[in-house]
């Protein structure tokens, strides 16, 4: 229904992201108390004074940093700041005056610092505490910072050092905390990093580093926490971490690890009883589901987006500690080996803390008995498009604390309980879609205390829509057979939240209500393929973050309400099929200026263009056709920006739009086009558009436009489809039509279009739908080209027009030139001469024949395919050689002559 691109932040990096925050929050907390590291502002006494070197060592380290704000604005040479040990972020110890600890994090500094990282740092020898984080210093992490050999913490976290790590900095032996995470580091990990045996806590996370883990890692036996994710990080774990006795949590997610599970789980043997969080995710783990039950302490464990296989052990249990389990997509494309299998109670029988169940999008059947009771109380469920059905699950009644369910795709077809709506008021997100549930929604007004998004598309539900929540964020109830109006609307009042709402394709009936200044988040509203009427009340006005507004297919009238000019952030208008009237007005082009898909197809607008439609820069589908507008076209269609590029790329920056949802267990942020969902009539068939990028149309068919086609028309070099068929169009298909490189489809057929064709038509190397016919156009349809292909009814129903394909001969053109027999070749001129007929005539016939040979074969298959481009350039590169050869042949008769 609507075209993605997902980026997706599972759920558990985001967990983990504040997770580790707090932690290390925690641990900056904790450790200046460890390691006796003192608070140099209150100073047992006043007389301790900041050394003079160190001093002159950060007053550097100042000046090499570019200092916006009041950052750093304690530091200084002036009297009052004399005491450096009392500058913001630096701290000394009690006795020796010494700088201990540098805490310069962004965050806790009131901005970042850019520039450089001096090398006077160096002079701080006795700095055991070193936090640059969320700072923007250039190039990469400084060499020198490993001959600080004290330090014990060094966070270098979110700074945008690239390069590689310095293998320098397995020197610091005395490390326990090292933060080196989203960064743009790349290369190997050193090895060297192995020898920090006193470091704790080893964040690398969110970089471009490759190649394997390194065997030496094994030897840092004190780490607790290892973070690895989001990096190119290939092979397995080495041998050595059966050393790791101690860690408690390897986070190594978004990989490129290709091991088997069931080995990795071997060599962690050691950590069985410390481990807490495994999280493997998007990696290429195979093999099939190992036992767990050995790592008894186990909290959380993500095994997503990997090609695990079935089938699965008796028992995931006992893991009592188990409050995360997260298996879903594992479902590589050959079915054979898919993780598959069925999950019964069994399964659950030991997981009394399991509050998290992701088995979304496997081949999994979940078989449980109807009067199963579950050992734990879920909050959130992932199970989509696994087999659940026939029957709603009977199970959930006993679970009350969800927040989060997603049972779609699951094969159940049955009405909803009416346990079911009073089950958690605390829930937040409701995916039912894709089922054949059937029945009545009851009230649900007052049902939820949260916010909530609901998915209910796809079913076979009826009945009115009921009252539904207030605090609704999105609202999915498109095919299904849901009747009536949709008073329920003006009940959703006053949310701030609420920003999708897609009703399309049901039976719903009646006008508008008038009371969408109750509504005034909502960047999308599909209404598509109902009964509604009526007009557009005014209050439609007030959405002023309304991006796309589908209407099409439904029986609407009257004229469109001045009040829409401020929804100024529209991007898709999508009024087809109705029966709107009136003219197009002039504040749609002056105010509407983010439109990309203005569809007014087949409704009842008249009176001309107005010249303001130019300001739409953005505009990539222009469909006015079946409608009774007259007058001129426009003389502006160089304005079309988006149109007049022929890359499709940069289109695609300036028409996104994001919402977020949780899907699946992941927060997904959609940027959409919702055009997929707006069928557009191309090619003389309605297809969906995957990606609007890719669609750029003018389609004014149908009306009763007058005039001739501008000429600016030839600068849509983007342009892929041209429909100005059915109109009253006079004068010349333009000359320059050949620098519309991208154009597949051109109707002009059915005008009053007079002249000869053009011969740079046969420039358009993607050309596959072409039509003239029912026009005035006179001459030879230009030879030797890809117009000779087209089907005769391309051009059919032109008088004056001759040449193939069509079947009349051009006068002149009767005799085919034969080529003139030599008769007494006494003096070398006439031979060549006679070679000269040879030549040509045999390249020039033979190339027709070549072209429409090939075209014979491959013209169909090749419309629409990939390859086609190749082929046309193919075709064009031996055109091109068929001229050139023909024509230096000439020359080189006529040198001769
Ligand atoms: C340093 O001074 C602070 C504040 O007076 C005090 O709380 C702390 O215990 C002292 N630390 C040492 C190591 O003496
Ligand atoms: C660091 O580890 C390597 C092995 O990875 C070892 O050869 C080297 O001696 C160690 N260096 C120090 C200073 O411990
Ligand atoms: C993962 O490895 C495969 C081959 O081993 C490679 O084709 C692919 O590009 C790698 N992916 C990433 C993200 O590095
Ligand atoms: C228009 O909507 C009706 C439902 O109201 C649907 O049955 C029909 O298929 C739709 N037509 C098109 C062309 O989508
Ligand atoms: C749509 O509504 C009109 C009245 O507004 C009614 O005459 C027509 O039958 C309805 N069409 C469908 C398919 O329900
Ligand atoms: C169209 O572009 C021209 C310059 O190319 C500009 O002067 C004119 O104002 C534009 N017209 C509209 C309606 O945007
Ligand atoms: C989405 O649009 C916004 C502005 O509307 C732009 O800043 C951003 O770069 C776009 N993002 C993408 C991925 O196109
Ligand atoms: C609901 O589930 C369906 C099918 O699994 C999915 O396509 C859709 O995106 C989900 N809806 C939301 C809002 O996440
Ligand atoms: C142009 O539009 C007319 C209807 O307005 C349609 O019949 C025809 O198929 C369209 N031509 C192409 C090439 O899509």
């Amino acid at each position: 229904m609507v075209t993605k691109y997902i980026i997706m932040l599972p759920k558990s990096i985001q967990l983990l992201h504040v997770f580790v925050v707090v932690l290390s929050l925690l641990l900056l907390n904790y450790i200046p108390v460890v390691l006796g590291l003192s608070s140099g502002g209150v100073e047992a006494a006043n007389k301790i004074r900041c050394i003079e070197r160190e001093k002159q060592a950060l007053l550097k380290f100042k000046e090499a940093a570019v200092v916006d704000f009041s950052v750093l604005s304690s530091w200084g040479n002036e009297e009052d700041k004399k005491d450096c040990c009392k500058w913001s972020g630096v701290h000394c110890n009690n006795h020796s005056g010494h700088v201990t600890m540098l805490d310069l994090d962004a965050y806790g500094n009131g901005g970042p610092l850019t520039g450089k990282v001096s090398p006077s740092l160096l002079e701080l020898q006795h700095l055991k505490y070193l936090d640059l984080s969320g700072n923007w210093f250039e190039g990469r992490i400084p060499e020198f910072i490993a001959s600080l050999s004290r330090l014990q913490v060094l966070n270098l976290n979110e700074i945008h050092f690239g390069g590689p790590i310095p293998h320098q900095l397995g020197n610091l032996s005395n490390l326990r905390y090292l933060d080196l995470s989203y960064n743009y580091l790349d290369g190997p990990i050193p090895h060297q990093l192995g020898n920090l045996s006193n470091l704790r806590y080893l964040d690398l996370s969110y970089n471009h580093l490759e190649g394997p883990i390194p065997d030496a890692f094994g030897n840092m036996i004190s780490l607790v926490q290892l973070h690895l994710s989001v990096n190119r990080l290939e092979g397995g774990i080495p041998k050595s971490f059966v050393n790791l006795s101690r860690l408690q949590s390897l986070e190594m997610s978004s990989n490129n690890l290709t091991e088997e599970l069931s080995e990795i789980l071997h060599k962690l043997s050691r950590s069985e009883n410390s481990l807490q969080t495994l999280n493997l995710e998007g990696n290429q783990l195979s093999g099939t589901l190992p036992n767990f039950t050995r790592f008894s302490s186990l909290r959380e464990l993500y095994l997503s987006y990997n090609q695990l296989n079935g089938p699965f052990p008796e028992s995931f249990g006992p893991l009592p500690s188990l409050v995360y389990l997260d298996l879903s997509r594992n479902q590589i494309t050959s079915s054979l080996n898919s993780f598959q299998g069925i999950i019964s109670e069994a399964h659950f029988s030991n997981l009394y803390s399991l509050q998290y169940l992701y088995l979304s999008f496997n081949q999994l059947v979940l078989n449980f008995s109807s009067d199963w009771d579950p050992p734990f109380q879920l909050r959130e469920i992932s199970f989509a498009s696994c087999k659940l059905g026939p029957y709603f699950p009977k199970w959930l009644q006993k679970q009350n604390k969800i927040s989060e369910l997603d049972i779609s795709a699951a094969e159940i077809s049955d009405t909803v309980p009416s346990w079911f709506w009073d089950l958690s008021p605390k829930l937040k997100f409701l995916n039912l879609s894709c089922n054949q549930i059937t029945g009545l929604l009851p009230d649900l007004s007052s049902k939820f205390t949260d916010f909530i998004g609901i998915d209910l598309s796809s079913n076979r539900f009826t009945g009115q829509i009921p009252p539904l929540p207030s605090n609704l964020t999105f609202l999915n109830l498109s095919k299904n057979m849901f009747s009536g109006s949709i008073s329920f609307l003006c009940a959703i009042s006053g949310t701030d939240y609420f920003n999708y709402l897609d009703l399309s394709s049901n039976l719903l009936s009646g006008g508008l209500p008038n009371c969408w200044e109750h509504l005034k988040a909502l960047t999308v509203i599909n209404l598509a393929n109902n009964n509604f009427s009526g007009t557009l009340p005014s209050s439609i006005g007030s959405l002023n973050a309304i991006e796309a507004l589908q209407l099409r297919n439904n029986s609407f009238s009257g004229r469109l309400p001045k009040s829409m000019n401020k929804c100024v952030q529209l991007k898709i208008i999508d009024l087809e099929q109705n029966r709107f009237t009136g003219k197009i007005q002039a504040w749609i082009g002056m105010h509407l200026t983010s439109l990309i898909v203005l569809s007014l197809r087949s409704n009842k607008f008249y009176g001309s263009i107005p010249q303001d439609i130019c300001y739409l820069n953005y505009i990539q589908v222009l469909d006015l056709s079946q409608n009774d507008l007259s007058g001129k076209l426009p003389q502006c269609f160089g304005n079309f920006s988006a149109l007049v590029q022929s890359n499709s790329s940069d289109s695609e920056e300036t028409s996104n739009f994001t919402y977020t949802t949780y899907e699946d267990g992941m927060y997904v942020t959609h940027v959409d086009y919702y055009v997929s969902n707006a069928l557009v009539q191309w090619k003389g068939q309605e297809r969906e558009f995957k990606k609007l990028g890719l669609l750029k149309m003018i389609d004014l068919s149908s009306n009763k436009l007058t005039g001739k086609i501008p000429q600016q028309v030839a600068s849509l070099a983007g342009l892929v489809c041209l429909n100005l068929s059915r109109n009253n169009l006079g004068g010349r298909i333009i000359q320059e039509i050949g620098q519309m490189k991208m154009l597949e489809a051109l109707d002009l057929s059915a005008n009053r279009l007079s002249g000869e064709i053009p011969t740079s038509l046969a420039h358009l190397n993607f050309l596959c739908v072409l039509n003239l016919s029912n026009n005035n156009l006179s001459g030879k349809i230009p030879s030797s080209t890809q117009l000779e292909t087209f089907d005769a009814s391309a051009y059919s129903e032109n008088p004056k027009l001759c040449g193939r394909p069509l079947p009349n001969k051009c006068p002149g053109e009767e005799t085919v030139v034969e080529p003139p027999i030599s008769t007494h070749g006494k003096h070398k001129g006439i031979q060549e001469d006679e070679d000269r007929f040879i030549t040509l005539g045999f390249y020039v016939s033979m190339g027709i024949g070549f072209i429409v040979g090939f075209w014979g074969v491959f013209g169909t298959m090749l419309c629409n395919s990939p390859l086609r481009y190749a082929y046309f350039k193919f075709l064009d590169r031996i055109q091109n050689w068929f001229y050139v050869t023909a024509v230096s042949n000439m020359a080189r008769l006529q040198r001769n002559l």
